[in-house]
């Protein structure tokens, strides 16, 4: 069993990754359970294909599982107070323990349901999407969007434990499991040069999902992801680098109404600019910024970008909740596996790389 541990200042857990770990989930969730009820929360999604093993595993009750919507556009207040509701007429308690089951907006949408239900009641995050095992079941982010922007109303709230099965992802389609593999090159562009080669020889068999390099590449992107908000919960400093690719992306997923690119995806249009931004402004050098293009094309095809002008994409971007007295702190990358993040960018520079970015990526996937 592979456990990684988190240790930030409001608490400390691990994260299993694990083969096989759902069907140990009675066991493992036992341990941090203390002496309350659990409740599973999933979506109908993810309970078709492994709320029966959750359940089995749990030994829960039908009246014990909560089902949500999980797109994106469900992402918001009125489905929290949905969960909540029904926590309630479930008999959920201060000492009951919500095990989260799904994708990030599952654990996202649970955790802040948890973060507020009662004043605060404990979490335990199973992910099953690439995304929610490298990145968004670690670290306590959690939080709902608003028609203005992602993820502008939440909250920190650490699990107890995280407990990823590999084996959960073979039922993933396809798209979505790229999508994750943007957010896998990341870690790599951000702090990791050895990732980064790893999936520049083993790219194709990832998207074949092949076990070993599957299992070593989440066991390196969760390690990662542990040791910033270990060092730094509340995003005050170095965390700030994990939102490489999110200035433009999350801009971009608000434009486009939540619905024309998965998450990933629009991280990966978002490192792409973020990429240009830096080679323009003579912090990247070409050969780097082409050797990151190039690993993005072999992804596969991102969705086209939307016709959307370079102001109303400055003004996306100023209206994310990154930004502090309007000025935005961009996460540039200095070299493959190095990046700075708080670097000033000129609207028109920003506006420039924006206009030239379709054509530019064309070049790289030709
Ligand atoms: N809290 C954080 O730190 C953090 C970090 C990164 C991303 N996020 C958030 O996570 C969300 C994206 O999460 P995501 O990429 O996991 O997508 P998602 O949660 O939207 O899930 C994608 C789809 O896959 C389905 N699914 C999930 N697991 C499955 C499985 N094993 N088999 C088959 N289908 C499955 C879901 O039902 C959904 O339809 C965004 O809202 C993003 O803002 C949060
Ligand atoms: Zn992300």
């Amino acid at each position: 069993m592979k456990t990684i541990q988190v240790k930030t200042e409001s608490a400390r857990y691990a994260v299993v990754c694990e083969r096989g770990a759902l069907s140990r989930l009675g066991g493992i969730v036992e341990k941090v359970r203390g002496c309350g009820e659990v409740f599973l929360l999933s979506s109908p999604r993810v309970w078709k294909f492994w709320g029966r093993a959750a359940a089995r595993a749990l030994r829960l009750p039908r009246e014990r599982v909560v089902l949500f919507d999980d797109h994106e556009i469900a992402k918001r207040v009125s489905t929290v107070e949905g969960v909540c509701r029904k926590l309630t007429r479930a008999r959920a308690d201060r000492s009951a323990l919500l095990v989260a089951m799904g994708g990030g907006v599952v654990g996202d949408v649970a955790g802040f349901a948890a973060a507020c239900y009662l004043r605060g009641v404990r979490i335990v995050h199973v992910p099953t999407t690439l995304v929610a095992q490298v990145d968004s079941a670690i670290g306590g982010k959690t939080g709902v969007d608003l028609p203005e922007g992602k993820n502008l109303v939440g909250a920190f709230h650490q699990p107890a434990i995280v407990v990823a099965d590999l084996t959960t992802l073979h039922t993933l389609p396809a798209r979505q499991f790229r999508s994750g593999l943007y957010e896998v090159i990341k870690y790599g562009v951000i702090g990791d040069a050895e990732l980064f080669r790893f999936l520049e020889h083993e790219m194709e068999k990832l998207l074949r999902l092949d076990t070993r390099s599957l299992e070593w590449v989440i066991e390196r992107c969760a390690r990662q992801k542990a040791r910033i908000v270990s060092q730094d919960e509340r995003e005050s400093g170095l965390r700030q680098i994990l939102n490489f690719g999110h200035t433009i992306g999350h801009a971009l997923e608000a434009l486009t109404g939540y619905k024309r690119f998965l998450h990933g995806e629009a991280v990966g249009w978002g490192m792409l600019g973020a990429t240009q931004i830096a080679v323009e402004m003579k912090r990247l050098s070409e050969r780097d910024a082409n050797r990151f293009s190039s690993l993005v094309a072999r992804c596969g095809q991102l969705p086209a970008l939307p016709r959307v002008s370079s102001r109303a994409l400055v003004r996306a971007i100023a209206g994310d909740k990154k930004s502090r007295h309007g000025r935005v702190g961009w996460v540039l990358p200095r070299s493959i596996g190095a990046a700075e993040i708080g670097v000033n960018v000129p609207d028109r520079l920003v506006a420039k790389v924006w206009r030239e970015l379709p054509a530019r990526y064309a070049r790289t996937e030709n």
